[in-house]
């Protein structure tokens, strides 16, 4: 990477830096994410977003290391759906595997080698009893023993840590006012952690890097879309399932957004927080885009949007300076991460009670969620308030879905007169029109 290309793109990071500092972000580590050989440069990335202001909650799971402890000492332990059944000797495994993980993860964020990605993080771990737990008990005869679930999380506890600058390393273990401790899930324990301290993200990162449907990747789920999933997709793994549900949890507790992203892809966690195209899924409560009026510092977003298309000759090319200039007669569809979906502009054509709508566009990755339509319908409600009553407009390739919104087809001779004479009859555009 030449030093031009790193600086724009060190630039195009710095709306998502602003976005995420002071944020609280319970981040979800599978167990086998520990196992994998990619954990370091992940735990790496984890102590980045601290030292760039993040509030990190580190969840870990254990099951790989506490199968790999079962083994060792010769015994097995039976499961009832997904969930273990923990007797007294397994229990001694789970305290070992889980020990020993939380040891491991310890130990390599305290890593601050000069020549290594760690260096001059200085990480302050810290842990305690957050996780208050009750035994699931006997379900349909089945007496679970020490496997729990979660009652509460002390949410005091980890809010003071995380005040005093620390990053909390919460284990999937909990303890009962009884004094006994329980094996439990650690999705589970990340989930109500997330809503106890009333996290802004709830990373989960698993062996699913993402959902996706008939072979096409699913950017973003909205919850009712998540239950429509689980509902009609006979491939969800449970995985995916025990994930999906627990982010189902995590929205309906007040979370806002959940992110599902891959271990094994490096790179994959900052890619998800820093880029507009992401690596994985993200679930949110309700995915409708906001729209506003444009300000000045939309002129980069809309800039990315509308030049690939001002390449391609779809849409005529406006100079940053014209932009700026024009900036007011834009409307913008924010993506709930903050950044631009669509925008579409509104042009009065003088005192002629007609205007232009022009430069509609929509983000590759977002077409066909009616973004475009939004914007229309609120470009038509800013016409109305000008009393411009008719709408024209002018496109080479998106006539067929002006005219599914209620345009006709017109002639270059019904444009008002100054409207004609600036018609470039080389592009050849046809003319719509609606009546409002
Ligand atoms: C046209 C455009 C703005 C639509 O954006 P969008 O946010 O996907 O639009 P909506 O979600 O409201 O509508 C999507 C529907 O319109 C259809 N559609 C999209 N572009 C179309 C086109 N050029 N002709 C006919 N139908 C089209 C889609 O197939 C989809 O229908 P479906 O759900 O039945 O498949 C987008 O394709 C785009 O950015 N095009 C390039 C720029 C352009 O030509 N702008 C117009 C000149 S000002």
């Amino acid at each position: 990477m030449n030093s031009q290309t790193y600086v724009n793109f060190f630039r195009q990071t710095s709306p998502y830096i602003h976005a995420h500092r002071g944020k609280t972000f319970v981040i979800a580590l599978a167990g086998d994410a520990v196992l994998d050989g990619n954990c370091h440069r992940l735990l790496a990335d984890i102590a980045l977003l601290q030292s760039l202001g993040v509030r990190i909650v580190l969840v870990h799971g254990a099951r790989p290391q506490i199968d790999q402890r079962l083994a060792q000492s010769s015994l097995t332990s039976d499961f009832k759906g997904h969930l273990r059944i923990t007797d007294v000797e397994a229990m001694i495994c789970v305290k070992q595997a889980i020990g020993s993980t939380r040891l491991q993860l310890e130990a390599e964020l305290s890593m601050g080698l000069p020549n290594s990605p760690m260096h001059g993080a200085e990480v302050r771990v810290m842990g305690g009893n957050f996780v208050v737990a009750k035994p699931i008990g006997v379900i349909d005869g089945v007496d679970h023993q020490h496997s729990g679930e979660v009652r509460r999380v002390d949410h005091v506890g980890i809010q003071s840590q995380l005040d005093s600058g620390a990053m909390v390393l919460v284990s999937p273990i909990g303890f009962s006012p009884t004094g006994e401790a329980f094996n439990l899930s650690y999705i589970d324990v990340a989930s109500h952690a997330a809503v106890a301290i009333g996290a802004d993200k709830l990373i989960c990162i698993s062996a699913v890097s993402n959902i996706s449907q008939n072979g096409g990747l699913l950017r973003s789920l909205s919850i009712p879309a998540v239950k429509e999933y689980l509902k009609n997709s006979n491939a969800a793994s449970q995985l995916e399932q025990t994930l999906l549900c627990a982010a189902q949890q995590a929205c309906k507790g007040g979370v806002e957004r959940v992110h599902l992203i891959g271990y094994r892809d490096d790179g994959a966690l900052l890619s998800e927080l820093f880029t507009r195209e992401g690596s994985g899924t993200l679930i949110i409560q309700d995915y409708s885009e906001s729209l506003r009026p444009a300000s000045i510092d939309d002129v980069g977003g809309i800039l990315d949007l509308i030049q690939p298309l001002e390449e391609s000759g779809v849409l005529v090319k406006r100079s940053r300076e014209l932009l700026e200039t024009e900036i007011s007669r834009f409307m913008v569809a924010l993506h709930p991460e903050g950044f631009l979906v669509g925008c579409a502009a509104l042009y009065p054509l003088g005192s002629t009670g007609s205007g232009e709508i022009a430069c509609v566009a929509t983000h590759p990755d977002f077409l066909s969620q009616g973004t475009a339509s939004r914007l229309l319908a609120a470009i038509e409600n800013q016409a109305h308030s000008q009393s411009i009553d008719r709408l024209y407009v002018l496109t080479t390739q998106a006539a067929h879905w002006f005219q599914e919104q209620g345009f006709v087809e017109a002639t270059v001779d019904a444009l008002p007169e100054d409207k004609q004479l600036l018609y470039n009859y080389q592009r050849s555009s046809r003319v719509l029109c609606k009546r409002l």
